[in-house]
């Protein structure tokens, strides 16, 4: 089962709630978050308020919240306050990863970890069997519309290596430049949680678009 999680960073924020329940209506299986705070990356994007207004209009959502962010600890309790489901946060951050996993799942949300194209994916290998998602970059995070990094494709290959030995089962998830050219090779090395910003909200009609790359796995991918 291949999972999809349209990043909103691509949305017309003036719209946002539409939109979002246009994607979800189309089969999106959640809404991908993205949090920048212009340090961790060099953009700003939205916070808190932004999440707890989405998840007051759409409160059967699954939000699937990324955060790009220096000092995710920091803020894991106010992202679970407004609606968070599942907070993912940057080994390269500056916080301690095992205590920011610890807070996740004390504020009743699941944990995911992430790392940056540069980084060795061995290094999440010591947290795996505390969380419920490793999210590996194929761009630098930072901005939407990014051309996909095939690096992630063997880190993906990895990550199901070493789930399989220690006999683990989680989201992996994908980020950056997929569309439906790079969907099927996301999958094929491992992927179950594809995101896709500009692929679903740079498309003419979204909600077409959403569901075109779900039916991706049935080869009724035409995006
Ligand atoms: C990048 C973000 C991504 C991004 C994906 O920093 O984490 O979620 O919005 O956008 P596309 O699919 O356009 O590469
Ligand atoms: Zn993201």
């Amino acid at each position: 089962m291949t999972y999809l999680s349209p990043s909103i960073l691509s949305a017309d924020f003036s719209n946002l709630g539409q939109a979002c329940r246009q994607v979800l209506d189309a089969g999106a299986d959640m809404l991908h978050f993205d949090v920048m705070d212009g340090h961790f990356v060099p953009n700003i994007s939205f916070g808190v308020p932004v999440l707890a207004s989405l998840h007051k209009a759409l409160p059967q959502a699954f939000y699937d919240v990324h955060l790009m962010i220096s000092h995710p600890l920091a803020y894991v309790g106010a992202f679970a306050k407004a609606g968070a489901s599942l907070i993912t946060f940057h080994l390269e951050s500056e916080d301690d990863p095992r205590a920011v996993i610890d807070a996740i799942h004390a504020a009743g949300c699941q944990a995911g970890l992430s790392v940056k194209p540069g980084t060795p994916v061995e290094e999440v290998f010591p947290y795996l069997d505390q969380l419920e998602l490793v999210l590996v970059m194929s761009v630098e995070p930072g901005f939407g519309g990014q051309k996909f990094m095939p690096v992630a494709l063997e880190k993906l290959s990895a990550l199901v290596r070493e789930c399989e030995a220690r006999g683990r089962e989680l989201y992996l998830e994908v980020d950056g430049g997929v569309d439906a050219r790079t969907a099927p090779l996301c999958t094929a090395a491992g992927a179950n949680l594809l995101v896709a910003g500009s692929a679903v909200f740079g498309a003419p009609d979204p909600a077409r678009a959403c569901a075109l790359l779900k039916g991706g796995e049935k080869g009724e991918c035409h995006v």
